[in-house]
């Protein structure tokens, strides 16, 4: 059973004709962007998306959906995957490194819907290191106040090239591991104000839903 295209497939049931929907990145909103293509398809329903990344785009376009601007739309409803979720559907996202934009789109969204297997439920965040996008040349006296905040950080290399990731916007991923994140929205704020970082992964307090998808079918989780 494929958890990930299961909701998925229940994300795109909620996008309504007319909406203008933020189109998240990953191996889970790939089953969310091909479906919602399709439903346009049959259903010839009308929908525009805003993608967060090339990966999206690229998919979007493919699936027949087409492509409009944050200057043009607001955004009804997006649907976006996560690295994390907690209690309190704080998460890390980043894991693709697409988080800046991401974070842009899911939060300027009406409708924040986040779609996770459940092996991305946690207690507490910080299983997984926080991705935190990095201007380049800020790289070396970023890296020194990420470890005097006592993070451990390490500058996402590449698979299939020489050297480090460069994100969509041309910029460096540093994973900085934290060995606890009792307060998310702090550690948010206080890695954004460090000169030279663009965004971090950490979303908190903007989450409407989450749907998670486990053996027994899919469980929703909403914000109080
Ligand atoms: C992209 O940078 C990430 O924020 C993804 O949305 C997140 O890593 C979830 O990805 P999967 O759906 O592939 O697990």
């Amino acid at each position: 059973m494929n958890l990930k295209k299961i909701v998925g497939y229940q994300a795109a049931a909620l996008v309504k004709d007319g909406n203008v929907v933020g189109l998240g990145t990953g191996s889970t909103t790939h089953h969310f962007i091909k479906k919602l293509g399709e439903r346009m398809e049959k259903e010839e329903i009308e929908v525009m998306g805003i993608p967060t990344s090339y990966q999206s785009f690229f998919l979007a376009r493919d699936s027949g959906i087409p492509i409009t601007t944050l200057d043009e739309h607001d955004v009804d409803i997006a649907v976006d995957g996560a690295d994390e979720v907690d209690n309190q559907l704080n998460l890390i996202k980043g894991g693709g490194g697409a988080h800046t934009l991401e974070k842009i789109v899911d939060q300027s969204a009406e409708r924040f819907v986040v779609i996770v297997d459940d092996s991305k439920l946690v207690q507490e965040l910080g299983k997984t290191p926080v991705p935190v996008e990095v201007i380049p040349q800020a790289f070396r006296v970023v890296k020194k106040e990420l470890k005097d905040m006592y993070g451990v950080p390490e500058l996402r290399m590449a698979e299939r090239k020489d050297g480090p990731v460069i994100t969509d916007n041309g910029n460096f991923v540093v994973d900085v591991k934290f060995e606890k994140i009792p307060q998310p929205k702090d550690l948010e704020v206080e890695l954004n104000s460090i000169p030279g970082v663009v965004e971090n992964g950490i979303f908190s307090g903007i989450v409407d839903e989450v749907l998670v998808g486990t053996a027994r079918g899919v469980n929703t989780l909403k914000r109080i």
